[in-house]
Parts: C-alpha cells; structure tokens; sequence
C-alpha cells in the first residue's frame, strides 16, 4: 500500500461516520491508509474512491474488534507496517440497553472493543512510531455523564479519556502528539436505529462529522490533549463537571435525560439488531 515517503494512517470504524471522515481528511493530507471495520463491501468501496481522490495507497481489514483474534491479527498487521504516523482508535458503538437487562457477553464485548481494543493497538502502535507521530482516541462527552441505559458506554468512555490523557504524558518526551476526542451529538451512523429526529433542541446541537475531525485534526496539529469539538459541547461538559453531582444524577434520571439521549441511551450497532454487512 505505501508510497515511497507518504506517512501512514490507521484508522479504525472508518466504514462511515468520525472515521470515514478521518480517513478523508488524512487521505487528503496525503498519508496512506489502513482502514477497518465490519461492512466489508462499504469499506472497499470507500477504500476505492479514497485511492482516486487523493491518489494515496489504502489498505482494509475487515473485523469485528469484540473477537480477541481479530484484534491480536490487527495488532501484527500494524506491528509488521514499516512505520505509523497517525493512529486513530475510532471504532464504537452503543447498546442502548441498561446493563441489569442486557446479556452479560453484550456488555463485555462493548467493553473489549472501547478498552481492549484501544489498548492492544495503541501499544502495537507506538512501537512503530516515529517522533512527530499522532495518536487521536475517539471517546465522548458521556464519559464525563452518567445513564440509565449505557453505563458500560459511560464507563469505557471516562476510561477513553483518561488512558489517552496520561498517555499523552508518557510519550510527550517521544515526540508523540496524543489526543482524546471528546464529540457530543455527532451525524454518523452510530445512531440509524433510533426512532427519535436528530434536530437542535436547546443545548443539544448537533454536528457534522467532518466538522468534529476538522476540529480534532486542528487540536492535534496545535499540541493539544483533549478536544471538545462545538461551542454547545463545551457548555455541556462545564455543566457536567461544575455542576453538583447530585444534580447531574437527578437530570440524567429525568426529562432532560431524554433530551440528552442522543449519545449516551439509545444506540446500537451491535447485535441488540441485524447489523448491516454491507
Ligand atoms: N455519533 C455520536 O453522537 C458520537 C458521540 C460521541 C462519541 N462517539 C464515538 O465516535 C466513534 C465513532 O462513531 P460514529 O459516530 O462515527 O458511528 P458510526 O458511523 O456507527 O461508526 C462506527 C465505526 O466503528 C466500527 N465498529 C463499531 N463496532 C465495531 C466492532 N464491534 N468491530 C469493528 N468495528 C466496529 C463501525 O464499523 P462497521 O459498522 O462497518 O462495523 C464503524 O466504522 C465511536 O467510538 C463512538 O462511541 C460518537
């Protein structure tokens, strides 16, 4: 897949949505790419059009990162690159289901893919990574919120944050820029089965995808560790950690939970419904 001197991307979940878009915007800086996901025939397709637009190489693994071989397989795969200028951990989804009610296996394989898989391919990575490298995490907003309906989501989430913001730390001395992306209410797919209609409403704003990688791609260029892409986000996570938490609970648990359910309740592109291979 590589050109001569071009960098190297790895993006995971950029079958559509933020990863689709880091992988647009990479491609047009010119890295090759290697991209993943599960809708084989989406990604080749992207794979294709990606290579025509910006004349990069572009490679695709085509995995479900809940299956430890598939993450160990992708982590050889990066190991075995000649060397990663960008790592973007992208791939997620939600449950939409509270944990009590759910398979426990549903819950732990959210869990594999939010933390695990993080993990695994950061460290694989890093070892590969030259100094002006870039690693971008994609966590949320929720890791800073609490839900009825997604409390691994939160959970792996907080972990998200945190991981990236101490790694960011670590390999400063490296040369090694690293970044937590922080969206909130962002157009992808993450959220095609839910009935509710994705418009503005009071604090909740929603955001282009493009947008938010726009924006992360700067915050990395500028050395920053977090990103907390969109104004109307920014004043949602002051209002999360500034106000009382005893508030917080009472406003998750209650009518303004409903109206924040965007990304914290009601997603799934798991198994709780057919997901699309294609
Ligand atoms: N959209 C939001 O409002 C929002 C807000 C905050 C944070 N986020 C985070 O942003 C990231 C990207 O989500 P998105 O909004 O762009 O959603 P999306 O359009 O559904 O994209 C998710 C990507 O992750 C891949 N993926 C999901 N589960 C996977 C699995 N088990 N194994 C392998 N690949 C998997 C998907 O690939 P396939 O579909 O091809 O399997 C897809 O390419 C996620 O980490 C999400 O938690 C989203």
């Amino acid at each position: 897949m590589r050109g001569v001197d071009r960098p190297i991307a790895v993006i995971t979940g950029a079958s559509s949505g933020i990863g689709a878009s880091f992988a647009e915007q990479l491609g047009a800086r010119g890295c090759d790419l290697l991209i993943t996901g599960r809708r084989e025939q989406i990604l080749r397709t992207r794979a294709r059009e990606l290579k025509e637009r910006f004349g990069v190489g572009v490679q695709v693994l085509v995995g479900e990162l809940t299956d430890p071989a598939v993450r160990a397989g992708l982590s050889d795969t990066v190991r075995n690159l000649p060397r990663i200028d960008w790592l973007v951990n992208n791939a997620g989804y939600g449950r939409g289901v509270a944990f009590t009610d759910d398979e426990y296996e549903e819950q732990r394989s959210l869990l594999s893919v939010h933390v695990e898989a993080i993990m695994e391919l950061t460290h694989a990575a890093v070892a590969r990574m030259p100094a002006g490298g870039r690693i971008i995490t994609v966590s949320s907003l929720a890791g800073y919120g609490v839900s009825r309906r997604s409390a691994v989501y939160c959970a792996s989430k907080a972990f998200a944050t945190s991981f990236t913001e101490s790694l960011a730390l670590e390999l400063a001395p490296r040369g090694i820029g690293v970044l937590a992306l922080l969206p909130g209410f962002t157009c992808s797919d993450f959220h095609r089965y839910e009935a509710v209609p994705k418009r503005n409403r009071g604090i909740v704003r929603w955001m282009p995808a493009e947008t938010v990688v726009r924006a992360a791609l700067r915050a990395s260029d500028r050395g920053r560790i977090v990103c907390i892409p969109g104004g109307a986000n920014r004043l949602l996570y002051l209002l999360m950690k500034l106000l009382p938490r005893t508030t917080v609970y009472r406003l998750m648990s209650g009518g303004v939970r409903k109206m924040l359910a965007g990304d914290t309740g009601h997603s799934s592109s798991h198994s709780t419904r057919p997901h699309p291979r294609s």
